[in-house]
């Protein structure tokens, strides 16, 4: 297995790249499906979920290739319409292909992804939002069998609740090629939904409403294939604002460059000015200068444009370098909370109690071994490491190598002393010689 091993107390300047988008790209991969022919997909990030997707697309029939930034999706033979059990429970978006597929041919065979890392993640509003477009839907050990009836779907309406990005990505790609019309009411406004739709009208696709509460989509036989370019990731800018805020040098400016920082929503726009930080907004860069003091802002996760619940592991890690006290509400996962007793192992003074937790700043942190539990987790313990005093070991980076590309050299030229090793987990502790 592999680890991150932080060396604390460097400062980070200088300026990072924001990588493409990993949420957005899944759906885009999806789309592809449901065109006959080359897609051409710019932008598209080397990390281990698209490896994972791409290999999903494969059993289905697709090629997938490399090609530059991108992908290169060649969906002429879609033979297979299964995403098996193996792949599904390594990542939940390949429930994409739920829709895909039926958009595609009329039919799907796909695993039910189970629990995740912080509890269920329920998919009842994806299974049934495609119920109302007219699927007919068993369930066959642990897959849901899929089917339209006279192999197109005839098309639907759904409210989504609460809203949900999976469920309103399904929806729509299964109803682009209903025959009827689809109309998907309370729908995901998330950037990553946005991005989709309008890669599926560069295809083909029938959409109105796009970015609103309620998309419309006129059904089409079939879409055609076309080139499109992914969007940089709100997460990781996120993640690197905070990562310029508690590890800056007060006074110098940070910046990253690449960036989309509209999709990052007002909430944490706002909550983050707060901080005392400052943060100057560019058409693709932002710049970041961490303030003397940050002050401790207390917040609360939403759908779009609301507070990421993405970025509240790591804005726990912010908390705790506020003198003050503040919490974390997640009103999305209200049990997404595996890295906090991590972080106590470092210093962090917090406690949870339901969807909430408070956390008491103003101590230095410290250096320990601790464990990943899933993306975003990891990404809090290297944020904790960062500023630590001593040397941080973080453990199962094989949940970060799904979500952040290239973060260790990405931080190591902003001048974080961080770098991977091999290390066996179950290796039994030898006594030291007396
Ligand atoms: N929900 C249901 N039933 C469903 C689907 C969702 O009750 O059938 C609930 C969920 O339990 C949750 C809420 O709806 O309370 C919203 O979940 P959503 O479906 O929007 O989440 P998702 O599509 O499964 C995506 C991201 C997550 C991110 C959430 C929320 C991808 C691949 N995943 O998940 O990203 O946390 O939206 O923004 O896009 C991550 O990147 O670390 C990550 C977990």
């Amino acid at each position: 297995m592999e680890k991150l091993v932080i060396r604390g107390g460097q400062p980070l300047q200088g300026s990072l790249p924001i990588s493409a988008s990993k949420n957005a790209a899944l759906p885009l991969m999806a789309a592809s499906l449901l065109a006959p022919g080359v897609t051409r997909l710019g932008n598209i990030p080397r990390l281990r979920d698209i490896t994972t997707f791409s290999h999903v697309l494969r059993i289905a029939g697709a090629e997938v290739t490399r090609s530059g930034d991108g992908l290169e999706v060649d969906a002429s033979r879609i033979f297979f319409p299964e995403a098996p059990y193996e792949l599904v429970k390594k990542m939940r978006a390949s429930f994409y292909m739920l829709g895909a597929l039926l958009g595609r041919c009329g039919k799907a065979r796909v695993s039910l992804p189970g629990g995740c890392a912080w509890g269920p993640r329920p998919v009842n509003l994806h299974i049934d939002g495609i119920k109302a477009l007219g699927a007919s839907i068993d369930l066959d050990e642990g897959y849901v069998v899929a089917s339209s009836p006279g192999g197109r779907l005839d098309g639907g309406t759904f409210k989504l609740d609460p809203s949900s990005v999976g469920a309103t990505v399904n929806i729509l790609l299964a109803a682009s090629t209903a025959r009827g019309g689809s109309r998907i009411e309370n729908a995901a406004i998330e950037p990553d939904v946005v991005v989709c739709c309008e890669m599926l009208q560069a295809m083909g696709a029938r959409l109105g409403g796009v970015g609103t509460r309620t998309i419309e989509v006129e059904g089409v036989p079939l879409l055609r294939p076309a080139a499109f370019s992914n969007c940089p990731d709100r997460i990781e800018l996120g993640t690197f604002m905070i990562a310029a805020a508690i590890a800056g040098i007060p006074g110098e400016t940070v910046t990253l460059t690449r960036a989309h920082p509209g999709h990052l929503g007002e909430d944490f726009m706002e909550a983050f000015r707060q901080t005392g930080a400052d943060c100057d907004i560019g058409a693709n860069t932002v710049s970041v200068t961490a303030p003397e003091e940050l002050t401790s802002v207390s917040i609360t996760t939403g759908i779009y444009p609301g507070f990421p619940t993405d970025l509240q592991a790591q804005w726990s890690v912010l908390l705790a370098c506020c003198p003050g006290t503040g919490s974390v509400t997640d009103t999305v996962y209200g049990d997404r909370f595996n890295h906090i007793p991590e972080l106590a192992r470092m210093g962090v003074r917090a406690q949870v109690s339901g969807n909430r937790v408070v956390v008491k700043g103003g101590t230095q942190l410290k250096g320990a071994r601790v464990m990943s539990t899933d993306l975003r987790a990891s990404v809090s313990l290297v944020l904790a490491g960062m500023v630590a005093s001593g040397t941080t070991h973080v453990g199962r980076i094989y949940h970060l190598d799904r979500g952040y590309e290239k973060l260790e050299d990405k931080l190591s030229a902003c001048g974080i002393d961080i770098r991977r090793e091999r290390y066996d987990e179950f290796a039994t502790p030898q006594r030291p010689d007396p």
